[in-house]
């Protein structure tokens, strides 16, 4: 049995706090009988409408994906373009990637059907460190990635600190692969922090996101997080979450 409003949040209705005001609100049925109080805890056998429609109820499942480049970060594509939901032909639970990744890059993404948890990586409050490496066109200056790691103005406004380690250049090519690490999840943040200092990324991989690697994986595996890494990852979210609050 679990509280009424954290198998609303599961579903993705909405926040636990929001669906806490829906249910006061009188927006929601158990069993075909409005109910209005928190305290209301139901089993998996219970019928949950919302706004008169039912909820769709899956046990919570999580999953670690090493996203090949030239994939879609979503579940269905209008132009038939290969989707990261595809690496999961069997799974029958409603699974979407947390964040996106470009098409063109490559690396860790986690998916999950578990509403509540995507909200909680995703809030700009509780973001999480990404590792992220970049090969890029140019040498670029050590002036120029001090920029980055203090963090430059992109036309959506100036991105937090980074840090930032050159791994190797090579000169006869005049490129450089570059280790990145950011917080923020804007869109391709990378790429445009990048441009915004005159060096255009030719590939990008997302190495790391908190505790989580690639370690043991090829292109296009995944695999199921286990319950701790599950709970480690929400301790992690809350606690950058408590220190941004
Ligand atoms: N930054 C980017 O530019 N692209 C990504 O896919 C992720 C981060």
């Amino acid at each position: 049995m679990e509280r009424l409003q954290k198998v609303m949040a599961r579903a993705g209705i909405a926040s636990r706090r929001k669906s806490e005001e829906l249910i006061k609100e009188g927006k929601v049925k158990v069993n075909g009988k409005v109910v209005t109080e928190l305290g209301v805890k139901v089993s998996s056998s219970d019928r949950v409408e919302v706004n008169e429609v039912q909820i769709e109820r899956e046990e919570p499942v999580y999953f670690l994906l090493y996203k090949p480049r030239g994939v879609i970060s979503s579940v269905s594509d209008d132009k038939g373009r290969k989707v990261v939901t595809d690496f999961f032909p069997e799974l029958r639970e409603r699974i979407y990637p947390v964040g996106r990744l470009d098409y063109d890059t490559s690396g860790l993404l986690v998916l999950t059907n578990d509403g509540e948890f995507a909200n909680l990586l995703m809030h700009p409050r509780n973001q999480i460190d990404k590792v992220y490496v970049a090969k890029v066109k140019g040498i670029p200056l050590r002036e120029n990635l001090r920029k980055l790691e203090r963090g430059i103005h992109l036309e959506d406004g100036k991105t937090a600190p980074a840090k930032v380690k050159m791994l190797s250049v090579d000169k006869k090519k005049g490129t450089a692969i570059i280790e990145i690490t950011i917080h923020e999840g804007r869109n391709r943040q990378v790429r445009r922090m990048f441009e915004a200092i005159g060096h255009e990324v030719l590939k990008l991989k997302r190495e790391r996101y908190g505790f989580l690697t690639l370690k043991g994986l090829s292109t296009g595996d995944a695999r199921e997080l286990t319950p701790h890494e599950v709970k480690q990852i929400r301790a992690l979210a809350m606690e950058s979450a408590n220190k941004n609050s």
